[in-house]
This record gives C-alpha cells, structure tokens and sequence, in this order.
C-alpha cells in the first residue's frame, strides 16, 4: 500500500529559515558555555543536522535512543533507554532536541533523568510542537513550529519508520490506511 501525503504543512524553505532562527538564538543564549546538545534518535536526525551548523558558539553533540516501554529491561518510566549518554554530565548545559512533542510524557521523563544526573541545565528545542495532546506540562525553551493534531511524517518523522527521508512536514494521508 503506497503511503500518501495528503497535504505539505512545513516546507523546506520554512524549515531552514525557522532552523537559523533558532541557532542564532542559542548562539547568543548559550556563548561561552560550551552546551552539550543531545539527539532523540532517530527522528531528531535532519532537525540535529541543520541546527548544529546554525549555531556558532562551541557545543558538543550526544544522541539518546529511546522507545516506548514494551517489557524490556532498563525500563524508567513509560520509555526504555535503548542507547545512552557516552559522557557524564554533571555541570553541564544540556540542550534536547527533540522532533515532535505530543503528550510530553518522553520528554518529561528524559528531562528528569538528566536533571538527576547533576546538569547543570536542561532545556528543550523542538522541531513541532503538537500542544493540544498535551498530558504533562513540560517546558520547552526553542519551538520550531505549533502545529494541528495531525498525524505528520517527513523531515525525521516516521509513520513504521518510512518517509523520515521526505525534505518538508507534510500530513499523512490516514483515511487511506484505515480503509486498507
Ligand atoms: P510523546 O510526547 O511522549 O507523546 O512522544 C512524542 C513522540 O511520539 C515523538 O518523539 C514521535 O516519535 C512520536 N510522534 C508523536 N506524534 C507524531 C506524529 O505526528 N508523527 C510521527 N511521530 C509522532
Ligand atoms: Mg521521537
């Protein structure tokens, strides 16, 4: 069954503008300060890209996997940590970036696992902002975009792990996937 998109809600211009909106942000908020930013693998990917070399301010760069927990191990919360920090971060600026928030129970959670590490702080840039799904309150510093409850694929978003590689936001074409 093809996957179809039913309409591009973000485009690659939009992306790359917003995106060197927000390093120049972090660039001034965080000189001096070397932040250490950390990657949600895998759908942060293209977002991590284009962020890191929109910032001129000295950083480095980590990447955290996680899923939802399915009755594995290392399981903290409702997430399993499938790859972690290589690095301790006590006294750290830490920066997340994530691709989507929706109910905010990732996030809540990853925030508080690294504040318990000792960082020094943790904040939060993401890409799209789903706020209506909200279910726990998190604080998020950088926002790409607010966008509608749609399911969205593209730029890093998978629907079953395809069209990550799609260069905009666009709505996925759910009506078509039911009826299938
Ligand atoms: P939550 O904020 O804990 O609900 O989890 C957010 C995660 O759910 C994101 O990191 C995505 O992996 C996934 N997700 C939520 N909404 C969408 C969407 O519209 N498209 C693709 N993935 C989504
Ligand atoms: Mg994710």
């Amino acid at each position: 069954m093809a996957l179809k998109i039913k309409k591009i809600l973000i485009s690659e211009e939009q992306l790359e503008a917003k995106i060197k909106e927000l390093g120049k942000q972090i660039s001034e908020e965080y000189a001096g300060r070397r932040p250490i930013l950390v990657g949600l693998l895998k759908g942060s990917v293209p977002f991590m890209a284009r962020l890191i070399t929109s910032i001129d301010c000295e950083l480095e760069t980590q990447y955290m996997a996680i899923s939802s927990y399915e009755g594995g191990i290392t399981s903290l919360g409702k997430i399993r940590i499938i790859k972690d920090l290589d690095v301790p971060i006590e006294g750290r600026d830490i920066i997340i970036v994530e691709d989507i928030v929706d109910t905010g129970l990732t996030l809540d959670t990853i925030i508080r696992l690294l504040k318990s590490r000792l960082a020094r702080s943790v904040e939060v840039a993401c890409l799209l902002d789903k706020r209506t799904k909200r279910v726990k309150d998190v604080d998020i510093k950088y926002i790409g975009f607010d966008i509608p409850d749609e399911f969205v694929v593209g730029f890093g978003l998978d629907y079953n792990e395809l069209l990550r590689n799609l260069p905009y936001v666009g709505v996925l074409d759910t009506e078509e996937l039911k009826e299938a």
